[in-house]
């Protein structure tokens, strides 16, 4: 017979036992505070390599009156990503080759990750800003690339008001964190005025319009695949991107690099604009967790680029308000800012889910190419609290996806030959 010390003992030594193994199995909180700082810029060279340039100690100094400290919310989700970018890149070649049936026995590997937490207001407040590039204009860093010793000035594509394809690497003090941020503009996210602009254009175009950029008759086609009326050949579509297309490339090479910089750190991507667009795509590429600040829609561009598609891409997360037509992909009219400056913004389905914002309804805007700027964003949507959502307990609006997007509705997308005297060669 137990006597009721030895009991009361023989529980507290097991709840005893219980804790310990407890605090053996628990992990640190899950949900901790991360604070980035700014560690790289980086930027593309004229030769199209992706060129980086390390924060020196002394800028930190100078950038801190400007809150070089980004401190942001996460938590846990899962994510999809590849055995090897190799295998990635195969699949890809592959399909492209031989059809997309090849993609679903894709291996993707699921995991967890940890991620912003995009349901906190604050938190998108902050990686706006990251995705902002305002804040640095120092010229005197050495660019070097990584797959060579040599360091040298590139004064090319850095000026504060260029469209160069850019942006900034953030880092917790341990490492164990990297933002990747990209820049991007309306105005073709690649080169910029640099030498690659010209085809920069043209890969935009083709990525984001729905066959060609053919607005209208008047539109000089940037490739010859339309077929008269509302007829696109698809497989021209691909061919001619295939070809040209430095927009996904600059990007996976990007990624890659950093990850050579930083080997066992989980890698985050933000990014505006086109610079949105291209971090969806690493993040369907590497399962990365991603925000986006008004984004084009990316959904038919990752198609187009036929990259294997994992079974969710809820990692991703879009953040646009409904009054830019860059976003919502109604920046198509001939009229348009968009097209008076040679782009043709047609898509708009977006790849994982969006917070949209209600600014036509709720703040009265109308729909207007100079609201998608991303000071705008940071200064008249994401700083106050979103009333409408706080109304039904939330900060940020609801994160839904784009199940039934449809996008190119009156385009016939096929198998058409060309015909003599339609398109454009
Ligand atoms: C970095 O990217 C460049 C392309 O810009 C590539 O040639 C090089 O091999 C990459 N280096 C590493 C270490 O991944
Ligand atoms: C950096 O910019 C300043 C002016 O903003 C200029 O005086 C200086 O010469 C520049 N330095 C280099 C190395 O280009
Ligand atoms: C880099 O430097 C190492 C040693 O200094 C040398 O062996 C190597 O060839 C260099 N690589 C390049 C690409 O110059
Ligand atoms: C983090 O990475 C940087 C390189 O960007 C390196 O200089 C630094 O020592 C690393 N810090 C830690 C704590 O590993
Ligand atoms: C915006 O939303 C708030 C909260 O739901 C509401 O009180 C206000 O009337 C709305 N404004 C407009 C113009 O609809
Ligand atoms: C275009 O016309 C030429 C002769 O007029 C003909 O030889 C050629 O096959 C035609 N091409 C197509 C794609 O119909």
């Amino acid at each position: 017979m137990l006597s009721t010390a030895l009991t009361s003992l023989l529980v507290s030594l097991v709840s005893l036992f219980t804790e310990s193994t407890d605090k053996e199995t628990s992990k640190p909180p899950s949900n901790p505070q991360l604070n980035f700082e700014l560690r790289h810029l980086h930027a593309v060279s004229p030769s199209s390599h992706v060129v980086f340039a390390d924060v020196p100690n002394r800028a930190k100094g100078i950038l801190s009156a400007g809150s070089n400290s980004h401190s942001v919310k996460t938590r846990t989700i899962k994510s999809w990503k590849p055995p090897s970018f190799e295998l990635h890149s195969q699949a890809r070649l592959q399909s492209l080759r031989f059809g997309q049936s090849l993609l679903h026995d894709f291996p993707w590997e699921e995991e967890e990750v940890l991620a912003p937490d995009v349901e906190d207001q604050a938190t998108l407040l902050e990686l706006a800003k990251m995705s902002n590039n305002a804040y640095v204009d120092f010229n005197e860093t050495g660019w070097y690339e990584l797959s060579s010793n040599w360091s040298v000035s590139y004064p090319f594509g850095w000026e504060p008001d260029a469209d160069g394809f850019r942006g900034h690497v953030f880092a917790t003090p341990n490492n164990e964190t990297v933002v990747l941020a990209l820049k991007g503009t309306s105005a073709g996210v690649l080169g910029g005025g640099g030498p690659t602009a010209k085809k920069d254009k043209l890969n935009d175009n083709l990525l984001f319009s729905c066959c060609c950029a053919r607005v209208d008759w008047t539109w000089t086609t940037v490739c010859g695949c339309y077929r008269g009326g509302w007829k696109c050949d698809v497989d021209c579509l691909e061919t001619a991107l295939i070809e040209d297309s430095l927009f996904y490339p600059v990007g996976t090479n990007l990624y890659n690099n950093l990850t050579y910089m930083y080997p066992t750190s989980d890698i985050w991507i933000i990014g505006h604009s086109l610079g949105g667009a291209l971090a969806s795509l690493l993040g369907a590429t590497f399962g990365s967790p991603v925000v986006t600040f008004e984004a084009p829609g990316e959904k038919m561009a990752a198609g187009r680029l036929h990259l294997p598609s994992p079974p969710s891409t809820l990692h991703i997360t879009h953040v646009y308000h409904n009054a830019d037509p860059i976003a919502m992909g109604t920046c198509n009219g001939v009229l348009s800012s968009c097209a008076l400056a040679g782009f043709a913004m047609e898509s708009r389905c977006h790849l994982g889910s969006s917070i949209v914002y209600d600014t036509v309804g709720n703040l009265s805007w109308s729909v207007d190419v100079r609201t998608h700027g991303i000071v705008n964003v940071i200064e008249k949507v994401l700083t106050d609290p979103w009333l409408p959502a706080v109304e039904v307990g939330r900060q940020v609006p609801e994160p839904k996806t784009d199940e039934d997007c449809v996008e190119c509705y009156s385009w016939e997308f096929g198998d058409f030959a060309a015909k003599n005297g339609t398109g454009m060669t």
